[in-house]
C-alpha cells in the first residue's frame, strides 16, 4: 500500500468515526461514550492508554525507535484534541445529526477527535519516528476547563512533553490552509454578574424607592466607557453585557436587578485593569443613584500564547507537506476563549487554526445550529499531525 493509499483508507475511517461522534454528542465532562470509543480504538492499534485524567480525559502514548526499546524516552511531543459538544439543538437535518436532543457538536470537536485518531492509527502502523508521542484527548473545552483539570492532575509530569500542539477548525479559512502565528491566538475569557440592590415599591411613587432597573441601565451605559476611555487604545479588550434581569410587573419597582456578561482581553495587565475598572465603575454608578452594586467577577480561560519555537516547527511541517502558500503567518488573534491556554502555559505550545471552508462555498460559523465540521479537513489535519511527528521525532544520531 502506498502512503497515499494508506492515508485515503484512514481518512475514510476517520470520516465514519467523525460522523458517529457527531450523532452521539456529549456535554463537557460527560464524554463517556466518546472517551471509551477513543480508548478502544487506540488500544486496538497497540497504543498504551491512560484513562480517567480529568474524569473522561485520556492519553494515548506511542513510542517508536530507541524510545520503544526502553531507557531514554527521547524527544516527546503532545498532540491535543477536545471531545465535548454544546448544549444547543441541532438544525442541520443531516443523516448523522445528533441523536441527543439539545446537545450538538457545533464546534467541530468531533472532527478534532477523529483527526487525532486518524494520525494515531497511521503512526501506530508506520512507526517511522524515534521518540514518544502523547495523544491527549481532553474533556470539557466548552465549559469547565478540562484542559486545566488535566494539567492540575499532572498531565505533563506524568507525560512529559517538550512541546504541545493543538488544532482548531476555522470557519473563516480555506480548507487545507493552516494559520500558525506567534504570540497570542485567543483571548482570556472572563464572566461577571453585577447585582444592583435597590429598594422596591410602587411604580407610581419612585421617590419612596431606589430603582434598581434604572440604575442597571446607567451601569450598562457607564461600563461601555471603560474600554473606550480607560484602556490604552493600542490594547484589545471587549466588555459585553449579555443579560439584564429585573422586575416582575409593570407597576412594581423591584428590589434587585442583575447584569451579566463577559470580558475578553489579550494581556494579563489589561485583564487586571478590566476587572478593577468594571468593579469600580459599577459600584460608583450604583452609588450615584442611591443603590448598591455587588460585583462577582469570575476569571475563565487565560489567553492562549503560542511560543516561538513550536510555531516555527509547526510552520516547517505544514510547509513541507502542503507548500508555503497554505501556511498563513499573519492571522490576527480571536477574542474567543480556548482552554488549550492551560497546556500552552505549562509546556511551550502552539495552537493552530485549520481552515475548513471549501473555495466558492460558505459554511455556518462555529456554535451555529446548522454548523457541521467539514470532513474535507480530515485529510490535511491527519497528514499534518503525522508529518509533524515524523519531522519532530527523529533520531539525531542516525
Ligand atoms: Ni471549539
Amino acid at each position: 500500500m502506498t502512503t497515499d493509499e494508506k492515508f485515503a483508507s484512514i481518512v475514510a475511517e476517520a470520516t465514519e468515526w467523525r460522523r458517529d461522534f457527531h450523532a452521539h454528542p456529549e456535554l463537557s465532562f460527560q464524554e463517556y461514550r466518546t472517551s471509551a470509543k477513543v480508548a478502544e480504538l487506540l488500544e486496538s492499534w497497540g497504543i498504551e492508554v491512560t484513562r480517567n485524567i480529568a474524569g473522561t480525559g485520556l492519553v494515548g502514548t506511542l513510542r517508536a525507535g530507541k524510545a520503544a526499546e526502553g531507557g531514554n524516552r527521547g524527544k516527546a511531543i503532545g498532540l491535543r484534541a477536545d471531545m465535548d459538544a454544546l448544549p444547543m439543538p441541532e438544525m442541520t437535518g443531516l443523516p448523522y445529526a445528533s441523536k441527543t436532543p439539545g446537545v450538538m457538536h457545533a464546534c467541530g470537536h468531533d472532527g478534532h477527535t477523529a483527526m487525532l485518531l486518524g494520525a494515531a492509527k497511521y503512526l501506530a502502523e508506520t512507526r517511522n519516528f524515534d521518540g514518544t508521542v502523547h495523544f491527549i484527548f481532553q474533556p470539557a473545552e466548552e465549559k469547565g476547563g478540562g484542559g486545566r483539570v488535566m494539567v492540575e492532575e499532572g498531565l505533563f509530569t506524568r507525560f512529559p512533553c517538550d512541546f504541545v500542539y493543538g488544532i482548531h477548525n476555522d470557519s473563516r479559512l480555506t480548507t487545507g490552509h493552516f494559520a500558525i502565528t506567534y504570540g497570542t491566538t485567543n483571548a482570556a475569557a472572563d464572566t461577571f454578574a453585577i447585582r444592583i440592590h435597590g429598594k422596591g415599591g410602587h411604580a407610581a411613587r419612585p421617590h419612596h424607592s431606589i430603582d434598581p432597573v434604572m440604575t442597571a441601565a446607567h451601569v450598562a451605559v457607564a461600563l461601555q466607557s471603560v474600554v473606550s476611555r480607560r484602556i490604552d487604545p493600542i490594547e484589545s479588550a471587549v466588555l459585553s453585557i449579555c443579560m439584564i434581569h429585573g422586575g416582575t410587573a409593570t407597576n412594581v419597582i423591584p428590589e434587585e436587578a442583575v447584569l451579566e456578561g463577559t470580558v475578553r482581553t489579550m494581556k494579563a495587565e489589561v485583564r487586571d485593569d478590566m476587572e478593577r475598572l468594571l468593579t469600580e465603575v459599577a459600584t460608583a454608578t450604583a452609588m450615584a443613584h442611591g443603590a448598591r452594586a455587588v460585583v462577582e467577577y469570575e476569571r475563565g480561560y487565560p489567553s492562549v500564547v503560542n511560543s516561538n519555537e513550536p510555531v516555527d516547527r509547526a510552520r516547517r511541517a505544514a510547509a513541507a507537506l502542503f507548500g508555503q502558500e497554505r501556511v498563513i503567518h499573519d492571522r490576527p488573534p480571536t477574542m474567543g476563549g480556548e482552554d488549550f491556554a492551560y497546556m500552552a502555559n505549562t509546556v511551550p505550545g502552539c495552537f493552530i487554526r485549520l481552515g475548513h471552508v471549501d473555495p466558492g462555498t460558505e459554511r455556518f460559523s462555529n456554535h451555529h445550529p446548522r454548523y457541521d465540521f467539514n470532513d474535507a479537513s480530515l485529510e490535511p489535519g491527519i497528514r499534518f499531525w503525522a508529518g509533524l511527528v515524523e519531522q519532530e521525532l527523529v533520531d539525531e544520531q542516525k
